[in-house]
């Protein structure tokens, strides 16, 4: 397994793979490595002939009061994690040579950044397109492999990927979950033991919410009103959003038909989780 810190050596030795015609499989990550990224590790190794892993705490998808210099960076057991998946190159890049001085092109995916978590977190996916576009120039993979778990963040990069005429193509996995239902994710560390005990709720509520949908219930207000309930009643977690949308435009729907995306975000103390399931309804 490769480690290479360098943008430039990162180009050139992939220069040399495409010219082999070696299919490359990329993962891109902030690090903090758990079962979901592992599970998109395995696929790209699968599929491709190179699989390359990016580990890059991405400074400008955090703003001022949120947990950038706190997010858990532990590379030691990362490169375990990439070795166990036969990851064959890392890259970590640094914020030096990602955004140099005087840095200044963004990419901003319209409509679709603004609404879900683009609410209560303005700007942050102009920071993820703008960082995953990046490291698309860099890698120039065929396959890009994204978690569902960040559905939202799958749905601009598609978007970005289509409008910009990225030739990768772009595979988004299931969301890999802990035994009682909590979606992986690296901050879920942040969670004390009382919010750990409470944070099965929100899978149970996206469950029943689904369970109540195939009853045949088609109100998006009944269901989201059901799934407040569910979190309120049962936990301390103070919710940011519950919203049913449309799973390509993100627009909120009344009733509830197509492919739907339930999605919520709920803070359990410093820790705010976001969880989905998506829904094809006739
Ligand atoms: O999902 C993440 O870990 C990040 O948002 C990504 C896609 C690596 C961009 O920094």
């Amino acid at each position: 397994m490769l480690k290479i810190r360098s943008i430039k050596k990162m180009q050139l030795l992939l220069e040399v793979a495409r010219q082999e015609k070696k299919r490359i499989g990329f993962v891109p990550t902030m690090g903090s490595l758990h079962e979901g990224h592992q599970s998109l590790l395995r696929k790209s190794k699968k599929d491709n002939d190179l699989s390359i892993l990016s580990i890059f705490v991405n400074p400008k998808q955090f703003f001022a009061n949120e947990d950038f210099a706190l997010y858990p960076r532990d590379e030691k057991k990362d490169e375990i994690l990439a070795k166990k998946e036969k990851v064959d190159i890392i890259l970590y890049p640094s914020i030096k040579e990602m955004y140099p001085d005087g840095y200044k092109t963004y990419v901003d995916v319209e409509q679709l950044s603004n609404v879900l978590c683009g609410e209560s977190r303005s700007g942050h996916f102009r920071g993820v397109a703008t960082v995953v576009a990046k490291l698309l120039n860099i890698v120039c993979p065929d396959k890009l492999y994204l978690g569902q778990k960040d559905a939202q963040q799958a749905v601009i990069i598609k978007q970005m990927v289509n409008d910009l005429n990225f030739p990768s193509k772009i595979e988004v996995m299931p969301t890999v979950r802990e035994n009682d239902g909590l979606a992986m994710s690296s901050r879920n560390s942040y969670l004390s033991m009382k919010h750990r005990e409470e944070v099965p709720v929100l899978f149970k509520s996206l469950k029943l919410a689904k369970y109540k949908i195939l009853k045949g219930e088609t109100s998006a207000g009944q269901i989201i009103r059901q799934i407040r309930s569910n979190i309120t009643q049962n936990t301390s977690g103070r919710i940011d959003y519950i919203e049913c949308v449309n799973a390509e435009t993100l627009q909120p729907l009344r009733t509830l038909t197509g492919r739907v995306l339930i999605a919520v975000a709920v803070w359990f103390g410093r820790a705010r989780l976001i969880d989905n399931i998506i829904l094809r309804i006739r």
